[in-house]
């Protein structure tokens, strides 16, 4: 019989897709990050286009030089936001170089947290903080960037709040992952560890 060349699309197809696959498992997973961490966490952050409290558009790349302690959450968060937020700017107040350290909340509740309400929430935390917040696709990719889980969580009464995990990041002036502390650490210990990293 007589194939057409069409007949071996198929075969040609199969044959880049084994080579593709093995071409995918060949390359490093991820960059390497300069040997700065230790953790084995490899390229959190990256790109993000949000809008701050004053509704200025803010992109990573706005940031470059300065260190970023970034945090995710909400502002109608019962607890577990206020005592990150609080321990930061405490953090920061223990610090003689803290200027070079700026504090970003980035909302995981868009639909509630406009750059109005950020602005009034972050007041309660001293003047340095810039909280961002978007659409709810641009806030689900700035998210997806630092490894960062939330959800929405009807609650019994109506309303809802949101779950979301409570890290601390600390990136770089070159806008690279550093390091991350548990929201929990306390002023003390984050100013401590942010003092090392300086
Ligand atoms: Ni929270």
């Amino acid at each position: 019989m007589i194939r057409t060349p069409q007949a071996f699309v198929p075969y040609l197809l199969a044959l880049a897709m084994i080579a593709a696959g093995i071409l995918w498992r060949a390359a490093p997973l991820e960059p390497r990050l300069g040997g700065i961490q230790s953790e084995g966490i490899a390229a959190i952050g990256g790109p993000f286009s949000l809008v701050d409290q004053n509704g200025t558009r803010r992109r990573a790349g706005d940031f470059r030089g300065r260190f970023l302690l970034v945090y995710f959450g909400y502002s109608f968060c019962p607890d577990v936001c206020p005592t990150a937020l609080a321990a930061m700017a405490d953090a920061l107040d223990k610090l003689p170089k803290a200027q070079r350290i700026v504090p970003v909340f980035v909302t995981v509740d868009p639909e509630r947290d406009s750059p109005r309400v950020l602005k009034a929430y972050l007041n309660a935390f001293g003047p340095r903080f810039v909280g961002l917040t978007g659409d709810v696709k641009s806030v689900a990719a700035a998210a997806r960037a630092y490894r960062v889980f939330y959800r929405k969580h009807p609650l019994a009464g109506g309303g809802y709040a949101m779950d979301h995990s409570s890290v601390i990041y600390l990136m770089g002036p070159d806008g690279r992952y550093l390091a991350h502390y548990d929201a929990s650490i306390g002023s003390d210990a984050l100013a401590n560890a942010l003092r090392k990293q300086l």
